[in-house]
């Protein structure tokens, strides 16, 4: 069991005590080219992108305010929510290699915050861990650049102390995409997809159980997952694809326990990217395993004839204990429905058959393993402590993380800072080089991966990305210098 911290109080005094502003959602993300880019095949209204301010060349500036707000989430009562500028999931930020990024946070929340750019490779100063709280009414400005070779998808949320996993269930998150210089899939249309879940409760609040609850206990043991599946905010959104057309998803999974697993029944995907971006290949795939904070990216070839329907569907995944396993956990749900036009058959574009080169980290290069040892609810048998250290090491060296899952559930290990490449799960090698920032370590099983701490010293987390695990305190900090 999850070591129990007091985190009720706190948690009750943030449901009553906040005046929940009724505001109007802010109405960013109407860049004409983006838009009209967006709603060209397609009825699912991706998230806004955020606006850049900026008038400087490669500088993206944009504003985002966390703040309470009321929105329709569900059909029925509508449900005190927290929002980034309004919207659920926030809007989209879109930057480039090579742009010097300015973000304003606005803290209207009754509660201290961050934003952590999940994944990113940025200053830690900007990382808005927990060393770095933004105080209600308060502002903070991150400012970073974006490193070549860094395009992919990532996304933001927050990262206070232990509030991370109520802040997120309140409804903070939003999709990041860092754009290459040349990106070899020009011209495919995209879709983000803003993978999360929750729970409601009849009067349409979402339901946070006290954590001494027997749901709490079991929300503590699995993480919490909710019976309600959203794609970018909306219960069963259609995405439509003329036959033949090839569309490239990029999907995040937001939510604080779920662990999905992705398909399309009668037909593969070519799953393209991880968490740090494209792989060298295309790898065809019947389903993926998509971890709390992973992101892929998937071509889907629309193989289909005009008027077919089907779905993207997230089939059983077995990362329970037996004792809080959810009874209907083998049960396939439906996620997003994808419809084909009647338009005439278009001409599949060509993929390349290499997308990029990745650098290879060489394990004779690395001078430490760390052995980490994941328990229910602990690191190493420690929880999370701000004061304390676990991991020295020197600025550009090269190391090996042995991380060890001794129990029987699934941890999704995450370190911040830095894109790490996995070499092998219980001794198996991985078949091809990617780079990710979070790789789920199952059940009695042990996974190691390389990481070179480069660019950035400072204090960086790791922690578990089941969100309850994470704020009752499965996060050490890696110390670079
Ligand atoms: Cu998604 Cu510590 O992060
Ligand atoms: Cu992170
Ligand atoms: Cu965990």
């Amino acid at each position: 069991m999850v070591g129990l911290k007091s985190r009720t109080v706190l948690l009750s005094a943030f449901l009553c005590a906040c005046p929940f502003a009724v505001v109007t959602a802010q109405e960013h993300g109407h860049t004409a080219a983006r838009v009209d880019k967006e709603v060209t095949t397609t009825t699912v209204p991706g998230p806004a992108v955020l606006v850049n301010t900026s008038r400087v060349a490669n500088t993206v500036e944009v504003t985002i305010t966390a703040e309470p707000t009321r929105l329709s989430m569900i059909t029925g009562p509508t449900t005190s929510a927290f929002a980034y500028n309004g919207r659920i999931p926030g809007p989209i930020l879109e930057v480039h290699e090579g742009d010097h990024v300015i973000i304003h946070l606005i803290n209207k929340l009754p509660s201290p915050t961050t934003i952590h750019w999940h994944g990113m490779h940025i200053p830690v100063s900007s990382d808005g861990s927990p060393y770095h709280p933004v105080m209600p009414g308060k502002s903070f400005d991150y400012d970073f650049k974006v490193m070549d070779g860094t395009a992919g998808t990532y996304w933001y949320h927050p990262h206070p102390g232990t509030d991370t996993g109520f802040q997120i269930a309140k409804g903070l998150y939003g999709a990041m995409i860092v754009r290459p210089r040349v990106d070899p899939l020009e011209g495919i249309k995209e879709q983000v997809l803003v993978l999360s879940d929750n729970r409601f409760k009849a009067d349409g609040s979402i339901d946070l159980p006290d954590e001494l609850s027997p749901l709490g206990l079991i929300d503590q043991q699995n993480g919490r997952e909710g019976n309600v599946l959203f794609v970018n905010g909306q219960v069963m959104p259609k995405i439509s694809i003329k036959p033949g057309e090839i569309q490239r998803w990029r999907i995040i999974n937001a939510a604080a326990a779920r662990v999905y697993r992705l398909a399309i029944p009668g037909q593969t995907m070519l799953h393209i990217a991880n968490d740090g971006g494209l792989f060298e290949h295309p790898v065809e795939v019947k389903d993926i395993v998509l971890a709390n904070s992973e992101r892929v990216e998937v071509l889907v070839r629309g193989n289909g004839n005009a008027g077919d329907k089907t779905v993207l569907q997230t089939l059983p995944y077995d990362r329970y204990v037996p004792q809080t396993k959810p009874a209907d956990w083998d049960k396939p749900i439906d996620l997003l429905a994808l419809e084909y036009t009647n338009d005439t058959r278009v001409e599949p574009v060509a993929i390349p058959a290499t997308l990029r080169k990745i650098p290879v980290l060489d394990t004779l290069k690395a001078t430490a393993t760390r052995v980490m040892v994941l328990s229910q609810g602990f690191i190493n048998g420690k929880t999370h402590d701000m004061n304390r250290v676990d991991v020295t090491a020197k600025l550009g060296a090269t190391e090996i993380w042995q991380v060890e899952n001794i129990v029987g559930m699934d941890h999704p290990f995450h370190l911040h800072g830095f894109q790490f490449q996995v070499i092998d799960q219980d001794g198996v090698p991985v078949p091809f080089r990617s780079w990710k920032d979070t790789v789920n370590v199952p059940k009695h099983s042990t996974v190691r991966f390389i990481v070179r701490y480069d660019d950035y010293p400072g204090k960086w987390m790791f922690h578990c990305h089941i969100l309850d695990h994470e704020d009752h305190g499965m996060m050490g900090v890696l110390e670079v210098h």
